[in-house]
């Protein structure tokens, strides 16, 4: 699950776009799962999105995908801090995501699509684009990943840190 060298300067191209925000790299001060960070966990997102998109028989915006997926955690707190008030984490963060988002950048459709329906089943009503479903399951793959240390396997550190060292140059 490599990325060639067009689609890989693509892909981090794209992220850069939103990294370059000071608020965006803010999300690497907050534990996700395990010992990831949120923002690691939204490059982690973005790319195997991406890579999963890129293997689809379908149309798909790869520009709202890659953006969506980093911004689809973008609630900039310690949501296992239960004492300051962040209860119903799972519920309430996509629309703080997409409340902080749409503050800092101009998003799509797609993409405030792509934030506010990720925790779908959780969250009642369905994604409604191509690009929000696989998101949405790429999120859960990469969480259950991340919270069982499982990408601790050389192949997809050296995916995931080459992109953000890079992302951050
Ligand atoms: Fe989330
Ligand atoms: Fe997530």
């Amino acid at each position: 699950m490599n990325l060639d060298k067009p689609h890989m300067t693509y892909f981090l191209q794209k992220i850069n776009q939103v990294l370059t925000h000071p608020k965006v790299l803010k999300m690497d001060e907050f534990i996700q799962h395990g010992k990831v960070t949120c923002l690691q966990h939204s490059i982690a997102v973005a790319y195997y999105s991406y890579i999963a998109a890129l293997n689809l028989p379908f149309r798909i915006d790869y520009h709202s995908l890659i953006r969506g997926a980093m911004l689809h955690d973008f609630f900039l707190y310690d949501w296992r801090d239960k004492n300051k008030g962040f209860r119903w984490h799972g519920f309430k963060h996509p629309k703080i995501a997409l409340n902080n988002a749409q503050k800092f950048f101009d998003l799509s459709q797609k993409e405030k699509d792509i934030i506010l329906r990720h925790m779908w089943p959780l969250t009642i009503i369905p994604p409604k684009y191509i690009e929000s479903i696989i998101v949405s399951l790429v999120d859960k793959t990469v969480t259950v990943l991340e919270t069982f240390n499982l990408f601790k396997t050389k192949f997809f550190m050296i995916n995931q840190k080459l992109a953000f060292r890079k992302a951050i140059e």
